[in-house]
């Protein structure tokens, strides 16, 4: 029955839970509005502060848990992939945690903790099952054979569906992250603009070509009317999210006529999209699938999604040593 502590830095949020024999006692997660002025997140700034929120955050997360450090048996941390410098902190914390108490350490990868996230609660998916993974940095089609044996089966060969929400927001003058503002306006708009829709094919993504689309068809409508942005925003907004949701959905389809998955679960930020979350329920029940979708404190990062791994790992004795260090890429 091991008491993990699970530290999350990969990004811009600080995170820290405490997980019990896979069941979570706390997670809590500190975020940084320090990159809204900037637009998108800026490195040093975001290493900067998970230095300064990791202690609190844990002490936090070890309070709601009513635990003491002296009753945690092992220290979870994300390894990757990330940014290097916010990456150091959490690795570096955990490490130094270990050390002090004499416990072992297990390193997580934060793609594979955001598919495990559905082990955080129940409902849970039985294995095998079919995942897409959409998150600010990335965009997969995972077929889940295990906890612990992902397979990639698509890809995103450029821009994450994040970033696409991302990026248009910001053509559009929204803070970001622009993903959220874009669901709120999208449920009071249309989706009455049409973009193209680039397919690199298969099971892959490609959102590069839709940012430029989005602003060609926008700079045509500006010419003809100088408001049209502002007198539109929730249509456009509604328009954008359309697009994106229509993209995934369509290769969730395509992935489980490949894979004859019934079971269909979402993870990452964007799964916290109402669009997406609605599709797919919507698809499920057309098609009799079974539609795993997280809680939106489980689809964003989280500690609780690291916890949740390092228990599967901690059950095989997966242990990383002092010497490990963090990975930007995997
Ligand atoms: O998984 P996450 O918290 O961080 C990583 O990138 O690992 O995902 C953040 C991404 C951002 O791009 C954000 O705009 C997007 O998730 N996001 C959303 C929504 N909530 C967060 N995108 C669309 N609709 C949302 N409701
Ligand atoms: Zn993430």
């Amino acid at each position: 029955m091991p008491v993990i502590l699970a530290i999350e830095s990969s990004c811009d949020d600080t995170s820290a839970a405490v997980v019990a024999d896979g069941l979570v006692l706390s997670n809590v997660t500190a975020g940084q509005a320090v990159h809204e002025e900037f637009g998108g997140v800026v490195p040093e700034h975001a290493s900067r502060a998970h230095q300064r929120n990791i202690v609190p955050t844990v002490a936090v997360a070890l309070k709601r848990a009513a635990k003491t450090a002296a009753q945690i048996d092992a220290v979870a941390f994300t390894r990757g992939p990330g940014l290097i410098g916010s990456l150091m902190v959490g690795v570096s914390f955990a490490k130094g945690f270990a050390l002090a108490r004499g416990l072992p350490l297990i390193e997580v990868d934060h793609m594979q903790a955001h598919v495990l996230a559905h082990f955080a609660e129940d409902p849970k998916p039985a294995f095998p099952f079919l995942c897409l993974t959409v998150s600010g940095g990335h965009t997969q089609l995972v077929v889940v054979h295990s906890a612990l044996e992902q397979e990639i089966i698509g890809r995103t060969i450029d821009d994450a569906a994040g970033e696409a929400f991302d990026k248009s927001g910001k053509l559009l003058g929204l803070p970001y992250p622009a993903g959220p503002e874009i669901d709120r306006r999208a449920r009071l708009g249309q989706p009455t603009i049409e973009f193209a829709k680039p397919d690199p094919g298969e099971l892959n993504f490609s959102f590069s070509g839709l940012k430029t689309s989005i602003l060609y068809s926008l700079q045509k409508k500006i010419k003809e009317d100088p408001d049209f942005v502002k007198d539109n925003l929730n249509d456009i907004c509604a328009s954008i999210q359309h697009i994106i949701v229509s993209i995934l959905l369509r290769k969730i389809q395509l992935a489980v006529a490949q894979t004859g998955l019934k079971q269909v679960a979402l993870a990452g930020g964007v799964s916290a999209n109402s669009g997406l979350r609605q599709g797919l329920q919507e698809l499920g029940e057309k098609n009799g699938w079974e539609v795993f979708i997280p809680r939106i404190e489980y689809c964003t990062d989280n500690a609780a999604m690291i916890g949740v791994t390092a228990t599967f790992k901690f059950a095989e004795g997966a242990f990383s040593g002092q010497d490990v260090a963090p990975a930007a890429r995997f």
